[in-house]
């Protein structure tokens, strides 16, 4: 858009029914259609300013600019974040309790949890060996779900590794809906929350041990800036917080292996097990595939950007998948080429699959380390540990659903160590 154009408007009455039948593509189609990088739109009754691109991205993460307090819908907080949460934070507490996610999330984490997934899943071999055939996207999620509760210092009987990682996941999977599927998330977050509240009170009173650099340890015991403790629900809420997005990683392996499966030519050089391949094709499929679809901010104060006067407590959307695929930075965007990430910039505002800046400083996933080591070794292990067979399956996605995934979630067979 050129200066003093105005902003367009979507003439829609209110496009809330359109964003979850359009889903992924809702803000990223009508850029195109207005040839502008934002527009005003209303959902639920309410105006909202939609953006998209680096620029957009930049301006999103200003803290001057932007801020979560009264951003993120109720319905979204009681389901996929919990209440007051480090996501509805700004300014130095929010800072504050972002070095606690930080120093979980340090290379010896990563490497933890990745080894953690590795040995999981080379002992899940012979089970799978014997079934007819397994569905991927349900054994990864136990197989997470197990490593993550492993990892985080929090006990987990085998017997309830089935309920759990079902209701990690269901807290995930109601973001973009209502009715049914958003009050099965509530169910699962209220089931979640008095799980882990007994386990933080445990720890604080004695009755549980952990190791000193577990995540429980360090969220049980965590101060304030006040040095207060944080209450034992709010707690469990950001304990959650770690534990939730953990078992969500099984979204980008199942699309990890439907690239796999269609993308065969990358295999040959996948097998010699170089890191660099390997990050290179993970980062294409967190680029590539649909998982986090946008995120929401307040302006902070009146300001204006690109000609458009925000004003402050103004509701903005900025798109993530529209920003991944926005052909003014990425090739072919709707090409899959992890090639593209060979000569990365590593630009903090170009490539967001887990949300831009500096994640020490902005809301930014401090997770995305562990994502990417996680993403790494179970394409390793997919790639050069086990062979199978993908028998005929549905493996379509809906970009109008939020999150998507492929339909069959990725059935295999005739599993065999190599
Ligand atoms: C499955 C892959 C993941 C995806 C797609 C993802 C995506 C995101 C996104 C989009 C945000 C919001 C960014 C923003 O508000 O600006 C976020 C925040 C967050 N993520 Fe992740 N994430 C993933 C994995 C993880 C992991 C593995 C962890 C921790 C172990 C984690 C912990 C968090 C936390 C604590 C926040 C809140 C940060 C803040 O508000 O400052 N995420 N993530």
């Amino acid at each position: 858009m050129t200066m003093n154009q105005p902003v367009p408007h979507d003439s829609s009455l209110d496009n809330s029914l359109t964003l979850l039948k359009e889903g992924y593509l809702f803000i990223g189609n009508r850029v195109d259609r207005y040839h502008s990088e934002l527009f005003e739109a209303r959902l639920l009754g309410k105006k909202v300013i939609c953006m998209s691109g680096a620029e957009a991205a930049k301006v999103f993460y200003d803290p001057e600019r932007f801020q979560r307090d009264g951003a993120a819908p109720k319905r979204v907080q009681k389901s996929l974040f919990g209440e007051k949460a480090i996501q509805t934070m700004d300014g130095e507490a929010h800072i504050h309790r972002k070095v606690l996610f930080m120093s979980l999330m340090t290379s010896t984490h990563q490497e933890r949890l990745a080894n953690l997934v590795m040995e999981q899943l080379q002992s899940s071999i012979s089970k799978w060996a014997e079934a007819d055939k397994i569905v991927l996207f349900h054994e990864v999620q136990k197989i997470l779900c197990r490593v993550a509760c492993d990892w985080a210092g929090v006990p987990l009987k085998e017997s309830e590794v089935v309920q759990r990682a079902e209701d990690f996941s269901a807290m995930v999977d109601a973001f973009g809906a209502i009715g049914p599927r958003h009050w099965k998330g509530r169910r699962a977050r209220n089931r979640a929350e008095e799980w882990i509240r007994e386990v933080i009170e445990d720890v604080r009173s004695g009755k549980l041990e952990t190791e000193k650099d577990s995540a429980l340890y360090a969220i049980a015991f965590h101060s304030n800036l006040d040095g207060s403790k944080l209450n034992t629900q709010l707690a469990a809420v950001e304990l959650i917080n770690v534990l939730r997005p953990i078992v969500a990683i099984a979204t980008f392996i199942t699309f990890t292996a439907l690239a796999l499966k269609d993308h065969q030519e990358f295999k040959e050089k996948l097998q010699l097990g170089e890191s660099n391949d390997l990050e290179m094709f993970v980062q294409e499929v967190r680029r590539y595939y649909p998982f986090g679809p946008f995120l929401g901010a307040r302006a902070r104060n009146n300001f204006v950007w690109k000609s458009y006067e925000f004003n402050k407590g103004q509701l903005v959307l900025l798109d993530m998948y529209g920003t991944n695929h926005d052909s003014r930075v990425w090739d072919n965007p709707n090409e899959f080429r992890p090639e593209r990430f060979k000569d990365w910039d590593e630009d903090l505002f170009k490539f967001i699959p887990q949300g831009g800046g500096d994640p020490a400083k902005t809301h930014r996933c401090p997770g995305e380390g562990i994502t990417i080591e996680v993403m790494k070794k179970s394409l390793d292990f997919l790639v050069n540990q086990i062979e199978f067979e993908v028998p005929n399956q549905d493996l379509s996605f809906n970009l109008d659903r939020m999150p998507t995934l492929p339909k069959s979630g990725f059935v295999m067979s005739s599993i065999r160590q190599k």
